[in-house]
């Protein structure tokens, strides 16, 4: 039974290769999470086919969301909003989830929330810890995007560092492909990596000049490259594990000592992450232990709110709902919307 104090809103999320729908009470509470993932037709591509992604959102979207209000237990009558991304991301991919948010708020004369995909991210911190609120550092590692973050308040994201080439999650995908390990690589470094030794094999950890918190994986994976290329022209057989863990071991050092360092230099007690990166065992470990060591706070959300979800959009339109920010049927997809961009009243 709906109470009436109770708000519930259906998200939907479509910006790369998952096509979701969720319904979520009061910002944290999520009823059901429908993710149909693409990720078996784009492996055979070695990565994301914009077209066909487009095309399979087309073909799922109605079924995913009539599945999310089923498990639920709701209809269309019982939400108070719609809440789509908006950006960033594949352009024809997010005009799939705009398009039928926009349909969906017309015909059931229902508010529609714009939600910004990396927000989404953070907010799932918000399903996984119900007492967490702002301010806090969050580190948001995606294949996108690579960010250090002072979240100040729901809605207010400051940017304290960020990646100056490949994203994290980018650098994980492309390494994978290089060792034979294929798509989506994250996972698969992630697993192969618990074989091998991190201190195997000597790979550099890039700086940028003067800028502490930014990010550099590009000469990381060249490293990692000429490693292979070295080892095939010699004919040395590759330990993919202890690549992988050599590898990760830089990734997670890099990410963990400046997030930390930040939220000393900064003054705050509590550290957050977010983004299909933030599922890696050895980087959770590793900003768990290291907050541990400093007294702080860590978050982290379960691995199924951490990659692409419709609950992380649903949560985040929550604030926006309770200041009645709401986006009118001029809604357009923004491929490269920025952080802390509103889009509506
Ligand atoms: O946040 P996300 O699902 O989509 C974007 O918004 O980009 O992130 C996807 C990225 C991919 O690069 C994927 O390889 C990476 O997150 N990823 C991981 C793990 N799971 C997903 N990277 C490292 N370890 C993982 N366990
Ligand atoms: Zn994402």
């Amino acid at each position: 039974m709906k109470e009436e104090k109770d708000v519930y809103i259906l998200g939907i999320e479509s910006s790369c290769d998952e096509t979701a729908a969720s319904v979520v009470k009061n910002g944290r509470e999520v009823l059901s999470n429908i993710i149909s993932s693409q990720i078996d037709i784009h492996t055979v591509y070695g990565g994301v086919v914009p077209e066909i992604a487009s095309r399979l959102h087309c073909e799922n979207i109605n079924g995913v969301i009539r599945l999310a209000l089923r498990e639920a237990g709701f209809g269309f009558d019982d939400m108070d909003a719609l809440a789509v991304t908006a950006g960033p991301g594949l352009v024809g991919a997010l005009l799939v989830g705009v398009s039928e948010a926009k349909a969906l708020s017309y015909a059931l004369g229902k508010p529609l929330i714009a939600v910004h995909h990396i927000e989404g991210h953070v907010a799932a911190n918000y399903i996984s810890h119900k007492e967490l609120m702002p301010p806090y550092v969050c580190l948001i590692v995606s294949g996108g995007h690579t960010h250090l973050c002072i979240v100040r308040d729901m809605e207010t994201y400051e940017i304290i560092g960020r990646s100056v080439d490949d994203a994290a999650g980018e650098a994980y995908d492309k390494v994978a492909r290089a060792v034979g390990l294929g798509y989506p690589g994250g996972p698969k470094i992630d697993r192969a990596a618990k074989d091998g030794d991190p201190l195997a094999i000597s790979f550099p950890e890039g700086e940028v000049d003067g800028r502490p918190y930014d990010f550099t994986f590009s000469g990381l994976k060249s490293a990692v490259l000429n490693y292979i290329n070295r080892a095939r022209m010699t004919g040395e057989e590759i330990n993919v594990p202890d690549v992988a863990a050599s590898f990760q071991h830089v990734v997670v050092d890099s990410l963990v000592s400046r997030t930390i360092a930040c939220a000393r230099e900064y003054g705050f007690r509590k550290v957050a992450m977010a983004g299909g990166v933030s599922a890696n065992t050895a980087l959770r470990a590793a900003m768990q232990e290291a907050c541990d060591r400093e007294g702080f706070e860590c978050y982290y959300p379960e691995p199924i709110y951490c990659t692409d979800n419709a609950a992380m959009i649903a949560a985040a339109a929550y604030p926006s709902f309770l200041a009645g920010r709401f986006a009118d049927l001029s809604l357009n997809a923004e491929p490269n919307m920025k952080l802390g961009m509103k889009l509506g009243a």
